[in-house]
């Protein structure tokens, strides 16, 4: 049966600017009851609580201030998202930082701060608030965590591991206890605040491994896509995509799915003595 966004509640984590502000208007246009905007940025956050009460109607929108890699504070904004709208259906994991010169708080954010919300999703509020048969989690992880990256590998390695972790809670086992489903989005350059990040390379000696600079990307009309092109397909993709799926969403194109290979595909690859 098809996911129904209509009359569900979201919570969305980052979702004061760029992408997450995008999703929660996309969601909105589907016909979402509410939503919560949970985010470190007060003064982004209650500007865009302002602005979507206004598109959307009163009462169709809550800001709590929220820093998601302190696990109380994220728990206070599932709190509040259930005592004001009464349910919970989708969690979109999206708050997140680019800047491996602070990477303990990359990690803290990107990672701990996914886990956090999704172990409080997952265990208890998802899965006992839900209106329907099944609620969804979106992890927001990257195209840097398809592969390395020698420029930044902290941020990379953050985003790969959201994939892995999205893979180990989407399947059968965790679904039957909780009818939650977990997928994972790996969005491309999105013309986003984001990429106004300067100095975010651990040290000099890495922004010498850049083999194209944010500008030209930003500059790049081919390359560089809008936030709500993304949130487009972020509906299909609640809709429509199994379990511990992951989903590329690049250069405007439709979602297209992400599949690790088998291990066993690279039995072959063994070590040559060569000496
Ligand atoms: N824009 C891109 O090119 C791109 C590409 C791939 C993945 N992403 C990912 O998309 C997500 C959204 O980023 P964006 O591009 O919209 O950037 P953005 O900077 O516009 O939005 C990120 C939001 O997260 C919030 N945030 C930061 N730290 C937080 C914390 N500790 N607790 C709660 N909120 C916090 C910020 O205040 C901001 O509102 C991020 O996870 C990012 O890594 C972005």
């Amino acid at each position: 049966m098809v996911f129904k966004i209509e009359g569900k509640v979201a919570l969305i984590t980052g979702g004061a600017s760029g992408l997450g502000l995008s999703h929660a208007r996309e969601l909105l246009r589907n016909g979402l009851k509410g939503v919560t905007l949970a985010d470190i940025d007060v003064k982004n956050g209650e500007q865009a609580q302002k602005e979507i009460s206004a598109e959307f109607g009163n009462n169709k929108v809550i800001f709590v201030e929220t820093d998601v890699s302190h696990k109380d504070q994220f728990e206070d904004a599932f709190e509040k998202t259930v005592e004001y709208f009464g349910n919970l259906d989708i969690l979109i994991n999206n708050a997140g930082i680019f800047n491996d010169s602070i990477w303990e708080r990359e990690v803290s954010i990107n990672l701990n701060g996914t886990i956090h919300g999704t172990f409080l999703g997952m265990e208890k509020y998802l899965k006992n608030y839900k209106q329907g048969e099944e609620a969804v989690i979106v992890n927001t992880s990257s195209i840097a965590g398809l592969r390395g990256n020698n420029a930044f590998p902290v941020y990379a390695g953050t985003k790969f591991a959201i994939m892995g972790t999205t893979s180990s809670w989407g399947n059968s086992y965790h679904y039957e206890r909780t009818r939650v489903r977990v997928v994972s989005i790996c969005p491309g350059v999105t013309a986003t605040s984001i990429l106004e990040t300067r100095n975010c390379a651990y040290s000099k000696d890495y922004v010498g491994a850049w083999t194209y600079s944010i500008d030209d990307a930003i500059e790049d009309k081919n390359l560089c896509q809008t936030a709500e092109v993304v949130s487009k397909e972020l509906v299909r993709i609640l809709k429509y995509a199994k379990n511990g799926t992951v989903w590329v969403l690049e250069q405007s194109k439709p979602a297209y799915e992400f599949k690790m290979p088998l291990k066993e595909s690279f039995l072959g690859n063994v070590l040559e003595d060569t000496d």
